[in-house]
C-alpha cells in the first residue's frame, strides 16, 4: 500500500507516549494486583513488586508530560473536543453503529481524518480518560508513594482511606477500559489496521 493512500494521524510523540504508557499500565496492573492481593498473587516478590510499581508509576507520570507537551504545544489538543452543538446525536449514531450497524456490514458513521481523527464517543471517552481518570491515578499514586510527605494533601482529599480507595477503584475501572479499548481497537477496517496504525502513524483511507 503506498503512502499516499494512507492518513498520518499518529504522529511520533503519541506513538511514543502511548506505548510506553500501555507497557507501563500492564506492569502497573500486574504489581498493582500483588500489591493490594500479597496472597493470591506471587507474580515477583511482594518487594519487587512495590519497587517496580513505584518506579514504572513515575515512568507513566513523565511520559504523560511528553502527551501534554506534544497536544497542548501544537494546539491539536482540539482533536480531543467534541463538537456540543452535534454531540448527543453523533453518540447516539456511534454506539447505534457499535452497537448494531458493525454486525450488519454498514459503515461506520465516522470518517476517520487527520483532523477529525476520533468519533464522538472516543472523544468523550479518551477526554475523561485523560484529563480526570489518568491524573487522579497519578495524583493518588504519588500521594500513596510517599504518605507522611504528602499528609496534609491527603487530609485535605478526606484522609488515607479516601486516598486509597480512589486509587484501588481507578485500577478496577482501567482493568475494564483495557479490555473494551482493546475490543475497540480492534474494529479498524481490518482488525490490527488500529494497531498498526498505532505502530506506523498511517492509518489506511476508506
Ligand atoms: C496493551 C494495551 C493497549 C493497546 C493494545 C492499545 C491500543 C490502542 C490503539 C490500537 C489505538 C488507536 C485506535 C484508537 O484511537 O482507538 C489507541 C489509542 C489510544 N489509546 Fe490505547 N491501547 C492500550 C492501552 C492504553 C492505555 C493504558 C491508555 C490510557 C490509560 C490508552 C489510551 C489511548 C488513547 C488516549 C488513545 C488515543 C491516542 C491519540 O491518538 O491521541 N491506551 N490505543
Amino acid at each position: 500500500m503506498s503512502h499516499d493512500k494512507m492518513m498520518y494521524v499518529h504522529p511520533a510523540p503519541v506513538r511514543v507516549w502511548h506505548w510506553v504508557n500501555a507497557a507501563g499500565f500492564v506492569l502497573l496492573i500486574l504489581t498493582g494486583l500483588q500489591i493490594r492481593f500479597a496472597e493470591t498473587f506471587t507474580f515477583f516478590t511482594l518487594e519487587d513488586a512495590i519497587n517496580i510499581h513505584n518506579y514504572v508509576g513515575f515512568v507513566v507520570i513523565g511520559i504523560y508530560g511528553l502527551w501534554v507537551s506534544y497536544y497542548f504545544g501544537t494546539m491539536k489538543i482540539k482533536l480531543y473536543f467534541p463538537d456540543l452543538r452535534t454531540f448527543i446525536p453523533d453518540v447516539i449514531r456511534q454506539a447505534k453503529y457499535y452497537g448494531y450497524g458493525i454486525f450488519i456490514g454498514e459503515p461506520n458513521p465516522h470518517v476517520m481524518t487527520p483532523d477529525n481523527k476520533f468519533n464522538a464517543m472516543q472523544k468523550k471517552a479518551y477526554l475523561g480518560l485523560m484529563f480526570v481518570f489518568l491524573p487522579a491515578q497519578m495524583i493518588t499514586g504519588l500521594f500513596l508513594w510517599r504518605v507522611k510527605k504528602f499528609e496534609d494533601y491527603i487530609s485535605l482529599l478526606g484522609g488515607l482511606k479516601i486516598v486509597d480507595t480512589v486509587h484501588v477503584l481507578l485500577f478496577f475501572f482501567f482493568c475494564a477500559f483495557m479490555i473494551v479499548h482493546f475490543y475497540l481497537a480492534t474494529l479498524g477496517h481490518s482488525a490490527t489496521a488500529h494497531f498498526k496504525a498505532m505502530f506506523t502513524g498511517y492509518e489506511e483511507h476508506h
